[in-house]
């Protein structure tokens, strides 16, 4: 069997996405730039490891060989004015290579008209099977069944408006595939609900506790009592805080989650979520 090619295994939706490919079978590859950074989970010791750079054509070359299918999910992290053309030129790049090496995707790309929308001329070269650009002025929306349909055996990522990511995520439910959807949601940070209270938070790894409000994130929180803990968007979105959860039940309020992760309750993203129990218990 090909194997499969996953980069950004050092994020939230990369790590998910190989661990679960590891547990259905699939022989896994990753392409990292530093395999220290890779997380201290069960399946790493069951991908292949190929160490360079999605920018660097060789590392590309190398982590692309013999590939069935290839998982783009990074994106630049730069600190200038030129983070978007960074990140276009990486997936360019990648895009490139991916197709040199023959590796299979496909791109739903929906937009009002295809005037409005921003990648259609880097696009253009793709034949219809590979690229469906799908406007409202044109072929008509995204269709959502089809879609679900057309992606049998495959991981569907999307981006998008609300109401297409609902659409999806009911669709890909009744279809009994939540695990295959992987959504990024650009929405604001959960609201304190009525009824929130305070709850303690145990620190397996130092001994201390922090006392959370409402109003406060446990992230918030933590960082008042000088722990170090990583984040990103603190919106519930990007996975970079998500914790471990060694005890007590936490009251997920993320967007990343699928159901089946929510109800094992071993993992929390602490920039949004909150506790059902009086005490947690967290891996920090
Ligand atoms: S910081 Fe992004 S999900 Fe928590």
């Amino acid at each position: 069997m090909a194997p499969v090619l996953v980069t950004g295994v050092t994020g939230f939706v990369g790590a998910h996405l190989a661990a679960r490919l590891v547990e259905l079978g699939r022989e896994v590859r990753v392409l990292v730039r530093d395999p220290a950074r890779l997380p201290d989970a069960g399946w790493v010791e069951h991908v292949e490891v190929v160490r360079g750079d999605a920018t660097d054509a060789a590392s590309l070359e190398r982590a692309l060989d013999g590939v069935a299918v290839a998982h783009y999910l990074l994106h630049a992290m730069s600190d200038g004015d030129d983070y978007a053309a960074a990140d276009r030129e990486m997936a360019q790049t990648f895009a490139a290579a991916a197709e040199r090496a023959g590796a299979d995707w496909r791109l739903v790309y929906g937009g009002r008209q295809r005037t409005s929308m921003a990648f259609t001329a880097e696009l253009a070269g793709y034949g219809g099977e590979q690229v469906d650009l799908r406007t409202d002025d044109g072929v008509g929306p995204i269709d959502v069944a089809r879609l679900v349909q057309q992606s049998e055996g495959a991981k569907v990522f999307a981006c998008g408006p609300l109401g297409l990511l609902d659409a999806l995520e009911a669709a890909f439910d009744t279809a009994g595939r939540s695990d295959d959807l992987h959504l990024e949601r650009f929405s604001a940070a959960a609201k304190p609900l009525p009824g929130d209270g305070t709850f303690r938070v145990n620190l397996a790894r130092t001994g201390g506790h922090v006392d959370v409000p409402p109003g406060q994130s446990v992230l918030e929180a933590l960082r008042a009592a000088g722990v170090d803990a990583p984040c990103s968007c603190e919106q519930g979105f990007c996975g970079t805080c998500e914790t471990r959860v060694l005890a007590g039940e936490p009251d997920h309020r993320d967007d990343l989650l699928t159901e089946a992760e929510r109800a094992r309750g071993d993992v929390m993203m602490p920039c949004v979520s909150r506790s059902k129990t009086p005490e947690l218990t967290l891996d920090l």
